[in-house]
């Protein structure tokens, strides 16, 4: 089939923090439209350089290679916001940007971001700008889609972390607490704790008991005694230590979230972390074990994306370029039940998406035994 030939002209921008798979869409998007006949503009460092006129061509040489590339060609912002831009004491520099995007003959955003660039470009939506959100997050926080690329990438890190302390848990046989991002939702800790054979996930929606943790992991001291007179093949001594996965914003009942810092100038100012070293502050004087902590931080976030977010990351961009086409704006393009769909974005704005508590993983790891702390 013989391209279409279109003057129309789409910017691709990538909203908020970086996550795995934002060059992977921003090929599948950019090849897409180019197919279709579109011209097509990168936009610097997300809605920042919708302000400050930093807009530049994407061709296909500029995209073919870079779905194994971690981080954004186009360089993220995690501040950037068009209606209170905090470079200029807050002010309101919508008006601005949706002209910076007229002068370069937009007639399209495609957007890749979370919460904040679904707040941003609802707004924006709604004073004209013809625009689409693909959900990116490795916290998978995004309503309205079943999973956002990125946050496949982020478990499989996690999932090797709990591995790897998993092995030196055992060898000392410590209580190691492995602390991973995901905001206010527990979507990561909740995934890799699974995959990885934690004892014990702490999430948010699920606030903990520090009694019935401190009681879980002395039951697990207990089982390893049990086993190392038992089980087959195993020395006397030696256990498996107990594996804990929490959540950044997990945080006991009646307790606050651990925040690490605030950020002044920000849309988002609480960067929450610290959890893990709260607890074990709190549980090596209650234990026989040693605890020792890992704060996983942005390592989840940098890198090449999963096969999985590759996939997907592919299968949103064209999707995006097939409602471009359609001239259907103002959706975020989401994934459900495995087919690609155009979600309002002011169904989703201002909303988050919490573990469900009758999520089938919960249910899964309350079926294995596997501890929440309640
Ligand atoms: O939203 C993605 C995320 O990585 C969160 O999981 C984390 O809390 C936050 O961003 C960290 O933000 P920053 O990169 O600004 O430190």
């Amino acid at each position: 089939m013989a391209p279409r030939i279109s003057r129309m002209h789409i910017g691709i921008l990538t909203g908020g923090g970086d996550c795995p798979g934002l060059n992977a869409l921003i090929r599948a998007a950019t090849l897409a439209l180019l197919r279709r006949g579109f011209r097509v503009s990168g936009i610097e460092r997300g809605f920042w350089g919708l302000m400050r006129d930093r807009v530049r061509p994407l061709c296909q040489d500029d995209v073919l290679d870079l779905t194994a590339q971690g981080g954004t060609i186009l360089g993220a912002h995690n501040r950037a916001d068009p209606f209170r831009d905090f470079d200029h004491g807050g002010e309101d520099r919508s008006a601005q940007a949706l002209a910076l995007a007229r002068s370069h003959g937009l007639d399209g955003v495609v957007a890749l971001g979370g919460d904040g660039t679904v707040a941003i470009a609802t707004q924006l939506h709604a004073l004209g700008l013809p625009i689409l959100v693909i959900p990116k997050t490795i916290d998978n926080d995004v309503p309205g889609t079943d999973v956002a690329f990125g946050f496949d990438s982020a478990v499989a890190i996690a999932t090797q972390a709990l591995d790897r302390l998993r092995t030196t848990a055992q060898a000392h046989d410590r209580v190691m607490i492995l602390e991973t991002m995901g905001r206010r939702e527990g979507w990561i800790a909740l995934a890799a704790g699974l995959g990885g054979g934690a004892d014990l996930i702490l999430i948010p929606e699920r606030p903990f008991d520090l009694e019935v943790v401190v009681r879980q992991c002395q039951m697990g001291q207990v089982y390893q005694t049990h086993l190392t007179r038992e089980g087959p093949g195993m020395s006397p001594g030696v256990g498996r230590g107990t594996v804990i996965c929490v959540a950044e914003g997990a945080h006991a009942k009646g307790q606050g979230l651990t925040v690490a810092h605030h950020l002044s100038a920000s849309p988002d100012p609480v960067r929450l972390g610290g959890v893990a070293e709260h607890l074990r502050t709190q549980l090596e004087p209650r234990l026989q074990s040693e605890v020792r902590t890992t704060q996983l931080g942005h390592l989840q976030r940098g890198g090449s994306a999963t096969s999985h977010d590759r996939h997907l990351a592919t299968l949103l961009g064209s999707a995006a370029a097939d409602l471009v086409a359609r001239g259907s704006f103002g959706h975020l393009v989401a994934l459900r039940h495995g087919q690609c769909t155009a979600v309002p974005l002011h169904e989703v704005a201002g909303r988050t998406r919490p573990v469900p508590p009758d999520h089938a993983w919960m249910q899964a790891a309350d079926a294995l035994g596997v501890g929440f702390g309640v």
